[in-house]
């Protein structure tokens, strides 16, 4: 049996806007699992990253519940919350939001020191282990501008997962790259999340979304369908992307 690891419950979420209210996440109730690669997929503006977000405590949700380690984030205070995300949670996004004037290697460890848990040998080996594990070591003297965009994201990755959070969000974290990045940057997701990593990644991107041990479907900030898959394997992409697409279709993607 799988372990939820974070739910909402009648979760809605609006905003102010012409005067009026825009009802973006409606009652939605929700589990995640313990080691899944969960990917929820939706249309552009139908609300995955206002999802992510409430989930993630980045921001509030209007009403309802999100549950984690039994806490309710919605009933957080900000500090709590912000212990939370640095300690429990990992960041990826489209954009890297990289620190320009600091050294890969620096980008990936200072997070580490955050918590101030860890000492800093061994904030500065497993750095160094994680830059090996994405392949930017021989470039970790490097600063963000002197490397490529790919090469940005797998930096960004390294980071968000430095301080081992329990779950690691990921939103359209391939939005900004190229093909052969998007692959290279997948391939690492899919590692780490065999290795037991914890995922919820949004995204519109069906080569993403093939990844997912579970896919969620969005659509008027409700989720309006769900599909489980064995685990990613390159040689099985082919009948794996026949039957996303077909669910997808079903969908009315
Ligand atoms: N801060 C905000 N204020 C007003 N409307 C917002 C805000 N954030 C998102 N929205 C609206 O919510 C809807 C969903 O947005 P979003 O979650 O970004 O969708 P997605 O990530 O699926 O593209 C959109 O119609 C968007 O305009
Ligand atoms: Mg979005």
């Amino acid at each position: 049996m799988s372990q939820t690891i974070l739910s909402a419950h009648d979760l809605c979420k609006s905003f102010a806007h012409n005067g009026g209210q825009v009802h973006v996440l409606n009652h939605i109730d929700l589990e995640i699992y313990e080691k899944d690669f969960t990917v929820v997929m939706g249309a552009s503006g139908s609300g995955k990253s206002t999802l992510l977000y409430a989930l993630s405590g980045m921001d509030k949700a209007t009403s309802g519940q999100v549950l984690f380690d039994g806490k309710d984030l919605v009933k957080m205070k900000e500090k709590e919350l912000a212990k939370l995300r640095s300690h429990d949670f990992g960041f990826i996004f489209q954009q890297m939001h990289l620190i320009s004037n600091l050294t890969l290697f620096e980008n990936v460890a200072v997070p580490g020191y955050l918590n101030n848990e860890r000492s800093t040998a061994d904030v500065k080996a497993r750095a160094d282990e994680l830059l090996k594990q994405m392949g930017i070591f021989d470039v970790k003297t490097h600063r963000p501008s002197q490397v490529s965009g790919g090469e940005q994201q797998r930096c960004a990755i390294a980071r968000a997962v430095i301080h081992l959070p329990k779950l690691l969000f990921a939103d359209e974290p391939t939005g900004a790259l190229n093909r052969k990045n998007t692959v290279e940057v997948l391939d690492l997701m899919t590692d780490l999340n065999r290795k037991g990593q914890s995922i919820l990644m949004v995204t519109h991107d069906v080569r993403a979304a093939l990844r997912a041990s579970r896919l969620l479907y969005l659509e008027d900030g409700k989720v309006i369908g769900e599909m489980t898959l064995p685990p990613y394997e390159k040689e099985e992409e082919k009948s794996r992307e026949t039957q996303v697409n077909a669910w997808l279709s079903s969908m009315k993607w």
